[in-house]
């Protein structure tokens, strides 16, 4: 079949498409029906289905035979360890460590909040997990404490798991101080938390907290417990406009049935293939495609500690396909950039025999047409971009080359995929003419695996999504689609920023600016990066009176940041100025100061206050290497 026909398949059916695609889950009660819509604009699916996540990701391989078959392979440059586990052996290690967290007493509904490295052992603490019922929160690594605090406030934790450090190149990151400062500044306190050693540095352990292996002592292992279809999997918390992250709920029946039908038809691999995402377990796409999705499917997945440059050089993404006979490879652009950026010409790849490889596969953030055409020159492969978000779990416009490759257009993530009526709209909330700009908003209901509500939430969920075009999903993001039905992304139309594929706020950052003492008034753009895609830049306007310089109050917020947010937020630059550019009504004018810095055209708005406030702007930007003429 192709793509179209698939596409209008689902169009016409999709209670059946989903149903026929929920065949490949092993259930325990099968679902009577697809979509629940009883509480539209709120649905669910396969609600009435009872199963397990653990048990598709795992048992169910071994139980069919394939025991032998490797699951994960570890793969880390930065500790020069390397090491391969198999679905048996998976079994074993999740039903241990879910049997330690059952006999302390974790049950389904507990929340338990996860902080690791790129470690096999972090998808063993998910996968337990979903074993017993326990809802998982995996924070990422590069957080500050006071973030890791916000999320165990929002999550309500019984147990935390952490391991003892993080390896990031010329520097090892301790988690066990950034745990003990999270569990201080929370409110909320988890009963226990399980640290998993890393040689690299153990962590002293306090009276609260059980190593990983005694945890799992003297116990029995736990059997997979059965869930009901809407049972959350798991919160994974993103950045919305503000410094409070959203806590997007991914629901456990569709998320087994959504993630299994998309290794096939959009990643293209079969049972026992290996896929390769090199993305970090905090993120979305670690979650979707490091762990759940290709064990679901029966792939070998790839655990991946390292960095595309740096650990040890640019090879490294080529060693590691090559050596571990990678048949998909999923990154974010930036790292491509990366690479680029060492090795130009790509002259390095010839040393690594890449014949295996069928595809690249681009999401995270915008994939600029450079990166696309130097990717394909130098792999030789198809390289497909598509577009998703933590909301959606799995791919919104792709190129689906498990059922067709469509041609591929540059600069566009190709074509909506079934599930997913993406239509482009005005402020009012019309469908504007094709090749327009416009917002892009999905039509209600969204698939299965995508996000039923955000955690203890709902009306900020309604308020954040549903709101501004009824019987729509905005999706916070702008572009278009071609008369061939082709989408393209252009923009955010919100505060969010994407720097090397992470999504940050500016808000929760001009958050942590407003706290300094001598800041009167702040504003956080992003501007774009060569590298990263974007940097955020903040302009401080201090208060009267104020004693300390510009550069002493510009390093202190720059370390402000990176205490309170995290160095993930690579906030380096910032200058002071007298005024912020504003409209009458008195709104930042933040989009025109990007285009400011970005050395665009831009016509100021006639509602601006002041325009001398731009040249000042300007000035100060110049003054940063930006806005050049
Ligand atoms: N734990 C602790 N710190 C972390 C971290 C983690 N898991 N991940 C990143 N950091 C730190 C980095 O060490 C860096 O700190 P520094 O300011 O002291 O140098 C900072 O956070 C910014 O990290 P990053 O944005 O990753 O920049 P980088 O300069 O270290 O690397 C790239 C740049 C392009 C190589 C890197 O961003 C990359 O590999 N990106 C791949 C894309 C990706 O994984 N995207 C995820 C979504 S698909
Ligand atoms: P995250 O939730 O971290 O995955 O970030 C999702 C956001 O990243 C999207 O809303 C987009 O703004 C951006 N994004 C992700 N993939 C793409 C893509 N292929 N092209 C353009 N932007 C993308």
């Amino acid at each position: 079949m192709s793509y179209k026909e698939v596409y209008a398949g689902w169009q016409a059916d999709p209670e059946a498409f989903w149903m026929k695609a929920a065949e490949a889950i092993d259930w325990i009660k099968a679902p009577s029906k697809a979509l629940w819509d009883d509480d539209a604009p709120l649905y669910e699916w396969f609600k009435d289905a009872q199963v397990n996540t653990c048990y598709n990701a795992v048992d169910r391989h071994v139980e069919a035979g394939n025991g032998d078959r490797v699951a994960i392979i570890y793969d880390s440059p930065v500790t020069g360890q390397k090491s391969k586990t198999t679905y048996a052996e998976l079994q074993e290690q999740v039903a241990a460590l879910a049997g330690g967290l059952a006999a302390k007493g974790v049950v389904a509904g507990d929340r338990v909040v996860i902080y690791m490295p790129m470690v096999p052992e972090a998808l063993v603490a998910m996968l337990a997990c979903v074993r017993i019922g326990a809802i998982h929160s995996v924070v990422f690594g590069g957080f500050a404490a006071n973030e890791l605090a916000v999320r165990i406030d929002d999550a309500t934790p019984k147990a935390i798991i952490a391991g003892s450090c993080g390896i990031e190149p010329g520097r090892i990151v301790e988690y066990k101080p950034l745990l003990d400062g999270a569990i201080d500044l929370a409110t909320h306190k988890p009963e226990f938390s399980v640290i998993f050693q890393r040689p690299q540095c153990e962590a002293e352990l306090g009276p609260q907290d059980i190593e990983w292996h005694e945890l799992q002592k003297g116990v029995p292992p736990a059997p997979c417990v059965a869930v009901s279809g809407d049972h959350p999997a798991y919160i994974l918390y993103t950045s919305g406009t503000t410094g409070a992250p959203k806590g997007v709920v991914r629901p456990t029946a569709g998320h087994l049935v959504a993630l299994n039908w998309t290794m096939k038809n959009i990643y293209n691999v079969v049972p026992g293939d290996v896929f390769w995402a090199a993305s970090d377990v905090g993120w979305v796409v670690g979650h979707s495609y490091i762990c759940y999705a290709p064990l679901i499917h029966g792939n070998t997945t790839v655990v991946f500690e390292g960095k595309p440059v740096g650990t040890p050089d640019a090879t490294t993404f080529w060693r590691v396909i090559a050596e571990h006979d990678v048949r998909s490879f999923f990154t974010a652009p930036t790292a491509f950039r990366a690479i680029k950026r060492q090795d130009s010409k790509g002259e390095s790849i010839k040393n690594f025999d890449m014949s295996r490889l069928r595809a690249l596969y681009l999401a995270g953030e915008r994939a600029d047409p450079d990166t696309i055409e130097w990717a394909q020159e130098v792999m030789g492969v198809p390289v497909y971009d598509h577009w998703w978000q933590t909301e959606t779990g799995f791919t919104i416009a792709g190129n689906p080359a498990g059922i067709e490759a469509m041609p591929v257009k540059i600069g566009s993530p190709t074509v909506a995929m079934p599930g997913y009526d993406v239509q482009i709209l005005d402020e009012g909330g019309h469908q504007v003419p094709v090749g327009e700009l416009g917002a892009i908003a999905v039509k209600l209901p969204l698939p299965p695996g995508t996000l039923p509500t955000l955690w203890n939430a709902s009306d900020r969920f309604i308020k954040s999504y549903l709101t501004t075009f009824p019987g729509y999903y905005e999706t916070g993001d702008a572009g278009m689609i071609d008369e061939g039905g082709y989408l393209y992304i252009m923009a955010r139309t919100d505060d969010v920023i994407n720097v090397a594929g992470h999504r940050l706020s500016t808000g929760g950052m001009e958050e942590v600016l407003a706290s300094h003492p001598d800041v009167a008034e702040c504003a956080v753009i992003g501007v774009s990066d060569e590298l990263k895609g974007q940097l955020p830049l903040g302009f401080l306007c201090l208060n009267d009176g104020c004693t300390r310089t510009a550069e002493q109050v510009v390093a202190e917020v720059i370390t402000l940041v990176r205490e309170k947010i995290g160095p993930v937020a690579a906030f380096k630059l910032a200058c002071v100025v007298d005024r912020l550019p504003k409209t009458r009504s008195g709104k930042i004018l933040r989009a025109t100061m990007v285009s400011i810095a970005d050395g665009k055209a831009y016509k100021a708005p006639a509602t601006i206050d002041d325009p001398a406030v731009l040249d000042e702007v300007r000035l100060a930007l110049q003054k940063l290497g930006y806005a050049q003429p």
